[in-house]
């Protein structure tokens, strides 16, 4: 079995540990690499899996959408978002698939059991992926610019809110979206109205903790770190490239040790 993460940056993509970690403990052979390509790469290296020489990539910034002409057929969740993570061969043809929004929505299955109102704060890719995998449309999404974030709910048949409008007592489940806080210091929302053992969950996992979810614990929120989506996501994949679903408690902690290092 040979696998690959594709991407550009690459080089401190987490998917290999991870992946490495499942095919020994599935008891298979093989090996994960990652592989920094070029845009004119992607082509060679596509014709390189038909030919027999990889058996799955995952798909990385920036070439979620740009891998997408060079499939053979797209599952409906890589359609719904425009973005593949995720390729893997099925009689010999390259499928596409997207696990992230199905990702962090099956590691939140743990939390939630999806009744009560959830918020989505964002409207770019990663927003609309995980809007299309949850299991209800009882949901808000919010985002800095107004339109990205109406035209979310139009397409889905979901609220919108402007951020400033947002009462955050009123949700059960809070996801996190944007990129902010990855610089350790801002946050896309303030959270003190938060209703204890509400679920707050940001898809950011350097920092592990970010402002967000730091204020969401000294309220009382049980949160849950970007690591769920990442493992979440990675377990989907992995599990067809090889039929085999992975144990995710386990690559939690394997990221999370990484992490924290
Ligand atoms: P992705 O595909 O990773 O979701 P994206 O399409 O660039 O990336 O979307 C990034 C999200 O982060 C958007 O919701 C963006 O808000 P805008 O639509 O208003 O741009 C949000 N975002 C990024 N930087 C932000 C900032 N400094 N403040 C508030 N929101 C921000």
């Amino acid at each position: 079995m040979r696998l690959a993460v594709i991407g550009h940056p690459i080089a401190h993509s987490l998917s290999p540990v991870l992946h490495e970690q499942w095919l020994r403990a599935s008891g298979l052979f093989g090996r994960y690499e990652a592989i920094d390509v070029t845009a004119a790469e992607l082509a060679p290296l596509f014709q390189a899996m038909r030919d027999g020489e990889f058996d799955g990539f995952n798909v990385t910034i920036p070439y979620k959408e740009a891998v997408i002409p060079l499939l053979d057929d797209l599952e409906e969740a890589a359609k719904a978002a425009g973005a593949v993570n995720t390729v893997y061969k099925r009689d010999g043809r390259l499928i596409g698939a997207n696990t992230d929004g199905i990702g962090l929505v099956t590691a939140l299955d743990p939390y939630t059991d999806w009744t009560g109102h959830v918020l989505v704060i964002g409207a770019g890719g990663a927003a609309r992926g995980i809007i299309h995998a949850l299991p209800t449309r009882n949901v808000t999404v919010t985002n800095r610019t107004m339109s990205r974030a109406e035209r979310l709910a139009d397409e889905f048949g979901i609220e919108s809110s402007t951020l400033s409008d947002v009462d955050v007592s009123r949700y059960d489940v809070i996801i996190q979206t944007t990129s902010v806080g990855m610089d350790g210091v801002s946050s896309p929302l303030s959270l003190n109205r938060l209703r204890q053992n509400t679920v707050v969950c940001d898809i950011i996992y350097r920092p592990l903790v970010t402002p967000f979810l730091s204020e969401a614990a000294e309220r009382g929120g049980k949160t849950v770190n970007g690591i769920a989506m990442f493992v979440g996501q990675g377990a989907l994949a992995f599990e067809r490239f090889t039929g085999v679903k992975p144990d995710q408690l386990v690559g939690m902690k394997l990221i999370e040790s990484l992490l924290e290092e």
